[in-house]
């Protein structure tokens, strides 16, 4: 089959299109033929080298897919066969097969088409797991959601806003501030010109829950602005992972602090989350409540230009490769 492959870590030129042998399934997998993959950031880190697979996982970078069921193992239920699913994977998105069990399998919503769908799975499991059965966040709380055009952030903010959570966000350039204020978010901080914690303090007192990517000098900011029993969830530190930081307002406030990864987490654990996004997430679909940002959908073969993309920044919402 075709995918795409690297031989070295490097920038986006060591990805080139290539062929490699079909996954095999076991009798508890499913090989589904793959219409898109999402393009995640924690592709761009894999292909780095910073990022490595989990035990077992596929070397082929891709976290998510859409596409058709073409193969079932034998414990497998005859109904899944030719089903149009999209799907979480441990690896082996980018490329025209991938395997996985069932527990992150899900069917793709009416009101999505099979390509968009590609970019549900990574996104939405991993902002529903932190904020909800990590960060308790309830619906007269308010959120603050750092990276808000991002991926990761424009999920939790569809997620916010068909819910009717009130949420703020932060972004780095004026055209994504435009983006985000039209979407809904109560006050988007651009922090090239404005200091979120600032701006926080002034005009809203404080808020409940944070949802970060960026840690570094935004934790002590964070801690500080959060309400009496907030919570702060960091799911990734693009400013670095290491802090000098006054922890008293932690226990001052009763604060929370946690973080998550999704990846490395078994087959039980992803197939609850899994099941929760069916019950919550998937009605607000059908309500269309929750209509999917889709920044730019890119061919197999400009892979590169798509890594590019993403690495400056230039996103709001999601990237697609597609087959
Ligand atoms: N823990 C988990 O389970 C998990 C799962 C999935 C993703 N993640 C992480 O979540 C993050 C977002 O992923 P994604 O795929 O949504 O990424 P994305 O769409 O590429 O968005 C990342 C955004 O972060 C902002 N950014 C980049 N460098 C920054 C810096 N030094 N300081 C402040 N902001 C910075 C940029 O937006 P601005 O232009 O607005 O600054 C950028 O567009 C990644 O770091 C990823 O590794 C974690």
């Amino acid at each position: 089959m075709k995918a795409i492959l690297f031989d070295k870590y490097g920038d986006p030129s060591v990805m080139y299109s290539g062929e490699t042998p079909k996954p095999i399934i076991n009798n508890n997998e499913v090989l589904i033929k793959v219409a898109a993959a999402g393009i995640n950031r924690p592709d761009i880190l894999q292909r780095q080298g910073g990022y490595p697979p989990p035990k077992g996982a596929s070397e082929i970078l891709g976290l998510e897919v859409s596409g058709t069921i073409v193969e079932i193992g034998k414990n497998i239920d005859p109904k899944f066969k030719d089903k149009e699913v999209c799907a979480l994977v441990t690896g082996g998105g980018y490329a025209e097969y991938v395997k996985t069990t069932l527990a992150t399998v899900l069917p793709i919503p009416k009101e999505v088409s099979i390509i968009e769908a590609a970019a549900i799975p990574e996104t939405f499991f991993t902002v529903w797991t932190n904020l909800f059965d990590s960060g308790l966040l309830k619906k007269d709380e308010t959120l603050l959601i750092h990276g808000g055009a991002s991926g990761i952030g424009i999920t939790a903010a569809l997620i916010a806003q068909a819910m009717g959570i009130k949420y703020l966000t932060t972004v780095g350039s004026s055209k994504k501030k435009d983006f985000m204020d039209n979407l809904g978010s109560f006050k988007t901080i651009n922090y090239q010109d404005e200091d979120f914690e600032e701006v926080i303090k002034n005009e809203i007192d404080g808020v409940d829950v944070i949802l970060d990517i960026v840690g570094g000098e935004y934790f002590q900011k964070n801690i500080n602005i959060l309400n009496k029993f907030g919570r702060l969830i960091n799911i990734a530190y693009l400013q670095g992972p290491i802090v000098k930081a006054n922890l008293l307002p932690i226990m001052l406030k009763r604060l929370i602090v946690t973080g998550s990864t999704l990846r490395i987490r078994s087959d039980d654990e992803k197939q609850k989350i899994r099941d929760s996004l069916q019950n919550h997430i998937w009605p607000l679909f059908q309500k269309k409540s929750i209509k999917m940002v889709i920044d730019k959908e890119f061919s197999f073969n400009d892979v590169k230009k798509a890594h590019e993309y993403m690495e400056n920044n230039e996103n709001i919402g999601k990237l697609l490769l597609k087959f």
